[in-house]
C-alpha cells in the first residue's frame, strides 16, 4: 500500500509517499481503506523523533481516520465491508490502510462526509475526556479554555456550550477570537495584548472560572491559578509553551482548594478509549447527527501534499483541523 512515510527524523522536507506492507486485522480488527485523515501536533513531534509510538502501534505517522471497511476479522462484532467509520488509532492514519480495534470504530453519520468525519476523534475525545471526565463540568459553571482556536479548542468551545456551560477563551489573533465566539464563546481574549488573568477576573464578577484547560503549560501557571474560582480545577492537556514551572506558590492551591491534573490520550488503555468511545457514540454521535455540533475544518490538503500541511500547522495558521484527503 502507500503511506505517508519519514525519511529520517526532522522538517517536513523528510515526509515521502512511499510503500509500505499493508497491515493485516487481527482477531477483533477491522482493516479500513482510508479515504481521509487529519493532523495532529503529535505527528509533528513523531515526524522529528520526539515521540516514539507506544508499544505494538504502527510506526506510520496518523491518530485518526474516516474510511470504508475492506475486511473484517474474526470477532468484530455487527461491522461489514463497505461500512463507512471513523475512528482514533495509535497510529498508521497516513496510510491507504489501517487496522483498528473494532471496538474503536463508530459509524459515520449520513451527514458527514469522510474529511469531516476524520476531524472529529482525536479533536472531540480529547475535549469530551477533559471537560467532563476529568474536569466534571456541570452546567452553569464556566471554563476558561486556551488555544480556543485549536482542533481541540473548537472542539472544546461547542462541547461545553452544548452542556450549559460558560465558555471564555484565549487566542492569539483577532480572526481566532471572532471563530470562538462564533462557536459560543461569551469572553475572547488576546493572550498577545497582556496578562489574560486580570481580563477572565474582571469578566466573572471576580469569581473566577471552574474549569481550565490549558495547553500551554509553564507560562500560564501562575494565571491559571490566579484565575480559578474556589473549588476550581486545571486540566493539563500539553505543554506548547513549556513545561518547567519556575514559581509556585503551593498556598494558593490550599486557598482556593484547587485540583490540578494531567492527561495524555495517545497513552491510556485499549479498554478505556473502548470505553471513551461507546460513550462518545451514545451521547455525542447524535448531536452531530442533529447538525448542533460539527467539526470545524480549517484546510484539506491532498496526502501529497503533506509536507504544505505540516508546515502550516508549525506556522499556528490553522482555525480548528487540518485534514489530509487519502487519494
Ligand atoms: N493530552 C492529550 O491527550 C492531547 C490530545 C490531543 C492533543 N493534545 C495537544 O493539545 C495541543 C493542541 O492540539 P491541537 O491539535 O488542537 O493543536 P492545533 O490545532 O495545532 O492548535 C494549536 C494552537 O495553539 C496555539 N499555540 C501554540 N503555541 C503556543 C504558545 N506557546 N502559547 C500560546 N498558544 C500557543 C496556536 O494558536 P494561537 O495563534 O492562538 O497562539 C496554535 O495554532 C497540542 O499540543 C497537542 O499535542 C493533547
Amino acid at each position: 500500500m502507500r503511506a505517508v512515510l519519514v525519511r529520517q527524523p526532522g522538517g517536513a522536507e523528510q515526509l515521502f509517499l512511499g510503500e509500505y506492507p499493508t497491515p493485516e486485522p487481527g482477531e477483533g480488527e477491522l482493516l479500513v481503506r482510508v479515504r481521509a485523515t487529519a493532523l495532529n501536533r503529535a505527528d509533528i513531534l513523531q515526524r522529528r523523533g520526539l515521540y516514539p509510538p507506544p508499544p505494538g502501534a504502527s510506526p506510520i505517522l496518523g491518530l485518526e481516520i474516516a474510511g470504508v471497511v475492506e475486511r473484517a476479522g474474526p470477532g468484530c462484532g455487527g461491522w461489514r465491508a463497505g461500512d463507512r467509520v471513523f475512528a482514533l488509532v495509535p497510529g498508521g492514519g497516513y496510510a491507504e490502510y489501517v487496522t483498528l480495534p473494532a471496538a474503536m470504530a463508530m459509524p459515520i453519520p449520513d451527514n458527514l462526509g469522510f474529511e469531516e468525519a476524520a476531524a472529529i476523534p482525536e479533536a472531540f475525545f480529547t475535549a469530551y475526556q477533559t471537560l467532563f471526565w476529568i474536569g466534571r463540568l456541570q452546567a452553569g459553571e464556566r471554563v476558561l479554555i486556551h488555544a480556543g482556536a485549536s482542533g481541540v479548542g473548537t472542539a472544546a468551545i461547542q462541547l461545553a456550550r452544548d452542556a450549559g456551560a460558560d465558555v471564555l477563551v484565549t487566542a492569539g489573533s483577532e480572526a481566532k477570537l471572532a471563530a470562538c465566539r462564533a462557536l459560543g464563546a461569551s469572553h475572547a481574549f488576546n493572550y498577545k495584548e497582556g496578562p489574560f488573568a486580570r481580563r477572565v477576573l474582571e469578566a466573572t464578577g471576580g469569581r473566577g472560572v471552574d474549569l481550565v484547560l490549558d495547553f500551554v503549560g509553564a507560562p500560564y501557571w501562575e494565571q491559571n491559578l490566579e484565575c480559578l474560582a474556589t473549588d476550581g480545577r486545571l486540566v493539563l492537556i500539553a505543554t506548547m509553551g513549556g513545561g518547567v514551572v519556575e514559581r509556585c506558590d503551593l498556598r494558593l492551591l490550599m486557598a482556593k482548594r484547587l485540583q490540578v491534573t494531567g492527561t495524555t490520550l495517545r497513552s491510556r488503555s485499549p479498554e478505556y478509549k473502548a470505553r471513551l468511545t461507546r460513550e462518545f457514540v451514545q451521547r455525542v454521535l447524535p448531536r452531530f447527527a442533529e447538525g448542533r455540533l460539527r467539526p470545524v475544518i480549517d484546510r484539506v490538503f491532498p496526502w501529497d501534499r503533506v509536507a504544505e500541511a505540516h508546515r502550516y500547522m508549525e506556522a499556528n495558521r490553522n482555525i480548528g483541523k487540518i485534514v489530509l484527503r487519502v487519494e
